[in-house]
């Protein structure tokens, strides 16, 4: 079907034209006719106009697109075309009296739906995807999240092909039909947004559990997959389990309904969503075993099963008033999931992971085109806000509160949160309230944090006067302009910090002006002004500040603190974040002086830091996880974030030839690690610990093969050939990813052979292939989407090749030439046909031009303006390529 816009084309969205919804709707009840090449959809609508809204028309706004109207009718009259109007995705019917009944029936195509919003069809399985605007792709509806409505569906389908019919809630009843059809019907009793709507007919296995709530109720948990994927359900089972129980101790939160089920897709837009009672996954973060599953896959796994069933509160029983706040239940909802994943395995180590994710993709989305606020104020394309900036920087929000308060101040800010606003459609200024009101503590200032987009910048000096036994830290905030933000406000900043003294340990802090007696060993300072200074008293000893300890705001650091001093934390540092970002610093530095010397054959490593990671290695107190990160180098889209302009090439060169320090100089200790750490473990004990010792055994691996030794490779090589579990066989292909050898083509070979039948490991073959440095890639990446398992309409399938190539193989997108800019073109234009929602995710690569030479930056505007030139284009490409070539904001 072709696409209509207002004439106008698509209208920006704006926070501040907000108006309640004039009419309410309390009840739907839908009847879905499932059949092949038509479905039809009736809906019936019991509304009343809104106390709440001062506008005094009669006129009801529904939304719907790519629908055809078979009938309306209106308290029993049948409405003819005259009395409503269609204009593009908008129906407006007149006359609708202050209380109604509302009767739509339309029809859909789901086989046709490629766009995988709405109802369509996956793996010969119908499923829905509603959030954000999906359901006016079902049927026409106020499909906005402040009408929330007690929802019953009717599923009826071919009873052969469609044995399960799901939808949200308790089933209440079902049958068999004539003609081999039979029907189920479902009702929620919790009111909801139309995005929260779900529906699922297809010939499904299903596992099943239950879960006794704190308060002794049985809740029944079904987890949905294709046959023979049965086996594959256990961690999710028990990671669903663990979230419940998690969920009730920490925050005293209990699931609702005597069902939760979970249902495995393998076409899906993103990672999973939370419809009330019948969540829906992509099935990569459904189904694992360690024989095709990472320990890093595993964990996602466990980490997304969380935040879904996490968003039943905060999302589902209190959601969003509109998508602007989206924020509300998406940041708060990470931060409840990353808090679940550090209170299971580590908190150090999580933190690094959700620090090092800010880094790599928050920080330039922040500093790009695409910058928006916390709470964005405008939109053209709300899919394009599921962003970076609103989860992650979201839920830093969220922490930053956390530690504002303090964790008791912040679960009485939570429950005040629900007993105010459950089952309310609410705005993140009610949340914050919420917390201002438990807590007594003032968040005006904080508040900024929601509305002033762009990473601050802290510059932080320390003096030490020997004579006063004084030490001055003198802070400086600097706000760099964002679209459509050229000046900002300073903002309130928590900066947790410590003084580390000769022997590596804390100083007393004694802070001038602070009145009570204390003198901690770590402090979080709050700075508010433009400029600060805090002086501290009674400093025995010259000392290096430990700075940002836990990562306690997401702001970019500079200090003046030397080489030798971030290796004197990295060795002493009892933060485990300060103590890696001192490791990260230190890096960074040197690689990038590497990259822009050119390389000349000098080391880039100097002996201090190399040694430091001669004892980190050999420190049995230091648990192997947490080792294994900090021996890890920054990535080289973090480090081109420091150069400017950033030289891909130089870059990778100097990044590869501190690797090849490490590994030259450590060569046996990491052969002795590797050696021991291999029997240290069942291959299949999914243990912390244990994932742990597997993943300090693939970067000593990955060292040594650094090194560029060839025994290194022939161990890899025999790693990958005697693999018993994908972690194990990840990191040896990882390993040699970018070296080319014999060894790395038969290892390749024969994993690509091994699993050609098992599409989510495949997956990772495409993406090994797409993201080698080698020479030659862009090819073989042309190569893949001719190869017979490569298919446009799979977004995994495209993530795994072209979203990888364009995000994790700079040296090759960014090729002098042009050519992997040119390509990434022409791939958005043909998949925005398809799917423009995932067309829109792969346009970030190309904005962030700003970063680079005059001639990338020339051939990467032109390929945004040649996308932009194309007729026909996406609303959702569209506002990217505008806003990336400068045009808006
Ligand atoms: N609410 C979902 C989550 O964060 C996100 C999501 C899933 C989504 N599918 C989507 C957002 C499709 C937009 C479109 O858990
Ligand atoms: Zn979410």
């Amino acid at each position: 079907m072709t696409r209509v816009e207002n004439a106008a084309g698509p209208q920006v969205k704006r926070l501040s034209d907000y108006a309640p919804p004039i009419f309410l709707i309390d009840t739907v009840a839908l009847d879905f006719d499932l059949r092949d090449g038509e479905t039809k959809v009736s809906s019936t609508l019991v509304g009343r106009r809104n106390p709440a809204s001062k506008d005094p028309s009669d006129v009801l706004e529904l939304d719907g697109q790519e629908l055809r109207v078979l009938s309306i009718v209106l308290n029993g009259d049948v409405v003819s075309e005259a009395d409503y109007r269609i204009d593009g995705d908008k129906l407006y019917l007149s006359g609708v009296p202050d209380s109604f009944s509302l009767e739509i029936t339309t029809a859909i195509e789901p086989e046709k739906n490629t766009a995988l919003e709405g109802l369509y069809m996956s793996e010969g399985m119908y499923c829905t995807q509603c959030e954000a605007e999906g359901f006016r792709r079902i049927t026409y509806f106020p499909d906005r999240p402040d009408v929330m409505a007690v929802y019953t569906t009717r599923l009826e389908a071919d009873a052969a092909r469609f044995p399960v019919l799901l939808s949200n809630g308790n089933l209440v009843e079902a049958g068999s039909l004539d003609g081999g059809r039979h029907f189920a019907v479902w009702n929620d009793p919790f009111p909801k947004p139309s995005y929260l709507f779900a529906a699922v007919a297809g010939d499904l296995a299903c596992v099943s559990d239950s879960f006794r709530t704190m308060s002794g109720r049985d809740v029944e948990l079904r987890i949905y997959v294709e046959h023979g994927n049965e086996r594959l359900t256990g961690h999710t089972m028990d990671s669903l389990k663990r979230s419940m129980k998690w969920d009730e101790e920490r925050f005293g939160l209990e699931y609702d309904l005597d069902l939760f089920m979970i249902v495995a897709v393998s076409h899906f837009n993103m990672g999973a969503m939370e419809n009330k009672g019948l969540n829906i996954f992509n099935s990569k973060f459904v189904l694992a075993d360690p024989e095709t599953a990472t320990d890093a896959d595993y964990e996602r796994l466990e980490g997304i099963v969380a935040h879904e069933y996490f968003h039943n509160w905060t999302g589902n029983r209190v959601t969003c008033r509109d998508w602007f706040q989206l924020s509300l239940k998406e940041g708060l909802t990470v931060f409840r999931d990353q808090e679940f994943t550090s209170d299971t395995h580590s908190r150090g180590v999580k933190r690094v992971a959700d620090a090092r994710l800010l880094r790599t993709v928050q920080f330039p989305e922040d500093a790009g085109p695409t910058a928006h606020p916390v709470r964005p104020e405008s939109y053209l394309e709300i899919n394009n806000f599921y962003t970076v900036t609103i989860y992650e920087k979201g839920a830093e929000v969220i922490r930053m509160i956390h530690e504002l308060l303090g964790s008791d101040a912040f679960r009485k800010g939570m429950d005040l949160y629900f007993e105010r606003h459950d089952g309310e459609a609410v705005r993140c200024e009610d949340f914050v309230a919420a917390m201002e009101d438990a807590s007594g503590v003032d968040l005006g200032q904080f508040r900024l944090w929601y509305s002033q987009s762009g990473t601050p910048e802290l510059e932080v000096d320390l003096e030490h006067d020997v004579a006063t036994r004084t030490a001055r830290l003198k802070v400086r905030q600097i706000l760099p302009p964002t679209p459509g933000q050229p000046n900002k406000k300073p903002m309130l900043i928590p900066l947790s910090m410590a003084l580390l003294g000769g022997d590596g340990r804390a100083l007393p802090l004694e802070l001038r002006g602070d009145n009570s007696a204390a003198a901690p060993a770590a402090r979080v300072l709050s700075v508010s002004a433009e400029e600060q200074e805090f002086v501290f008293e009674n400093v025995a000893e010259r000392s290096v500040p430990s700075l940002l300890r836990g990562f306690s705001a997401p702001v970019r650091l500079r200090t003046s603190r030397n080489a030798a001093e971030d290796c004197f934390l990295f060795r002493h540092d009892d933060d485990p974040f300060a103590r890696w970002d001192a490791g990260q610093s230190y890096l960074t530095r040197a690689i990038i002086a590497a990259a822009q010397s050119g390389g000349g054959g000098e080391a880039v490593l100097d002996d201090d830091f190399l040694d430091a990671v001669g004892e980190i290695l050999n420190d049995p107190a230091i648990e192997p996880a947490f080792a294994a990160e900090l021996l890890t180098l920054p990535g080289e889209t973090v480090l081109a974030d420091a150069m400017l302009p950033a030289d891909p090439d130089a870059i990778h060169a100097a990044r590869d030839a501190a690797r090849r320090e490490i590994g030259l100089r450590h060569t046996a200790l990491f052969r002795t690690i590797y050696d021991r750490l291999s029997g240290a473990y069942a291959p299949d004990d999914m243990s912390t610990e244990a994932m742990g010792r597997r993943a300090l055994k693939a970067v000593a691996l990955g060292y040594l093969v650094a090194s560029g030794e060839s025994a290194a490779r022939t161990l890899a090589a025999e790693q990958a050939a005697g693999a018993t579990t994908m972690t194990e066989s990840m990191a040896a292909l990882q390993a040699l990813n970018n070296v080319e050898c014999p060894e790395r083509e038969a290892a390749m070979a024969a994993f690509h052979d091994r699993w050609t039948g098992t599409p989510l490991v495949l997956d990772k073959w495409f993406t090994l292939s797409a993201t080698s440095a080698l020479p030659g890639t862009l090819e073989i990446v042309k190569e893949l989407l001719e190869h017979p398992k490569f298919d446009l309409g799979t977004p995994n399938r495209v993530r795994a090749v072209i979203g990888a190539f364009a995000t994790g193989n700079p040296v090759h997108f960014h090729a002098a030439d042009g050519s992997g800019y040119s390509f990434l073109a022409d791939q958005i234009v043909r998949l925005d046909a398809l799917n423009p929602q995932i067309a829109a995710r792969l346009v970030a690569p190309l904005t962030r031009w700003k970063r680079y030479d005059e001639a990338r930056q020339r051939m990467m505007r032109e390929c945004l303006a040649r996308i932009r030139r194309h007729p026909g284009l996406s609303p959702d490409v569209t506002e990217l390529v505008a806003k990336g070539l400068g045009e808006e904001g």
